[in-house]
């Protein structure tokens, strides 16, 4: 079967001075549904609307990454911040310190929340963050959601602190680069986990520690396991669903429901408890876009098993199948 394969590398890019001309089309862009990288105080980054599932499947694309990690959203200021998630005293007290600012706040969504289940990784709670830099805080406010974007570096590569660096990476891969200069702080924000009693420190960044502790009155918890230090995404236990998982199904067994791609098993769906195709054309961009949501759904049908499609491994299909497996996995 031929698959459409979207090309990550197809787009001229523009690149423009910041400015009120490079603002605006950076809002167009944001809202066609493109990317946009742009400076903050800590790394440049790839900014896509956070609201929409495949805008920021795009980003996982640019960048090459074989995992959806959860992504921080940012926005242009503390209320925003709160429209999105639950903040409990300390998440407060934080923002209230240092945004805006190098730190980013994991917290519970709340019912409003409009970052999509793609940028959070099915998780239940989001990355949020206020940067310190004024064309960030004017495109995030003229745009007026929340901007989902990671680094503006292609996988495995490091972090870019300047519109050279972006290009160098990028070019290509996104519609406008916005060229604000050097980053001031050259290192990611820190974030902080608010979602117990307990706030944990999930990645050293731009923000120390210690200022954290002043502000809190009480030591912030470090991840327990080296895993977790080294990759900090991990540490943020990944969505699984109620049900068990069955991959690489080419058929429905009884009491199953059915997760599609490409309408494989479209003929058979009537045999299923609850069916749904992640994308009936074959888009891996799309399927991405609908992952978390469609396993969601399934889940809530009630069934004990979810089989899954065979979703092919290339282009965002690795990265699906990366989530597929891990959802998969025997849970303590
Ligand atoms: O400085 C920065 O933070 C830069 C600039 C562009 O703002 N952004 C950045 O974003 O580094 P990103 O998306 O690469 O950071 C993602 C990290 C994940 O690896 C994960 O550790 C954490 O944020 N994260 C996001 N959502 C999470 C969640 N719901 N639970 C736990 N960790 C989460
Ligand atoms: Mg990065």
């Amino acid at each position: 079967m031929n698959y459409c394969n979207d090309n990550a590398k197809s787009r001229s890019t523009l690149r423009l001075n910041s400015g009120p001309e490079a603002i605006a089309r950076a809002v167009d862009v944001l809202a066609g549904g493109g990317l946009v990288s742009f400076p903050t105080e800590t790394v440049y980054g790839l900014g896509a609307d956070a609201t929409s599932g495949p805008a920021v499947a795009r980003i996982y694309e640019a960048k090459a990454r074989p995992a959806f990690n959860p992504l921080i959203s940012h926005v242009a200021d503390s209320s925003a911040a709160q429209a999105q998630g639950n903040f409990n005293a300390d998440a407060l007290a934080l923002a209230h310190a240092f945004w805006p600012g190098p730190l980013t706040l994991v917290v519970p969504v709340s019912s409003g929340c409009q970052v999509c289940e793609l940028a959070r990784a099915g998780l239940d709670s989001v990355a949020l963050r206020v940067p310190a830099h004024p064309l960030a805080l004017a495109v995030l406010s003229a745009f007026g959601r929340p901007v989902a974007a990671p680094s503006a570096n292609r996988s495995g590569r490091i972090s870019p602190t300047s519109a050279d660096h972006v290009m160098a990476e990028l070019d290509g891969r996104c519609e406008l680069v916005i060229d604000g200069g050097s980053t001031a702080v050259g290192l990611e924000s820190t974030i902080v986990s608010c979602l117990g009693e307990q706030p944990v420190l999930l990645r050293p960044g731009g923000l120390a520690r210690e200022d954290i502790e002043r502000v809190l009155k009480r030591p912030v918890a470090t991840p327990k396991t080296e895993a977790a230090i080294h990759a900090p995404g991990m540490l943020a236990s990944h969505y699984a669903p109620e049900a068990l998982l069955r991959l690489e199904a080419r058929d429905i067994e009884r009491g199953e429901a059915f997760l599609d791609f490409a309408g494989q098993t479209g003929a058979m769906a009537p045999l299923a408890m609850a069916y749904a195709d992640l994308s009936p054309r074959g888009d891996l961009r799309e399927a991405a876009a609908n992952l978390f949501a469609y396993l969601r759904k399934l889940d809530a049908s009630g069934a004990r098993r979810i089989a899954i499609a065979p979703v092919p491994n290339f282009g965002l299909g690795e990265a699906i199948n990366d989530r597929l497996r891990r959802a998969a996995a025997p849970r303590a």
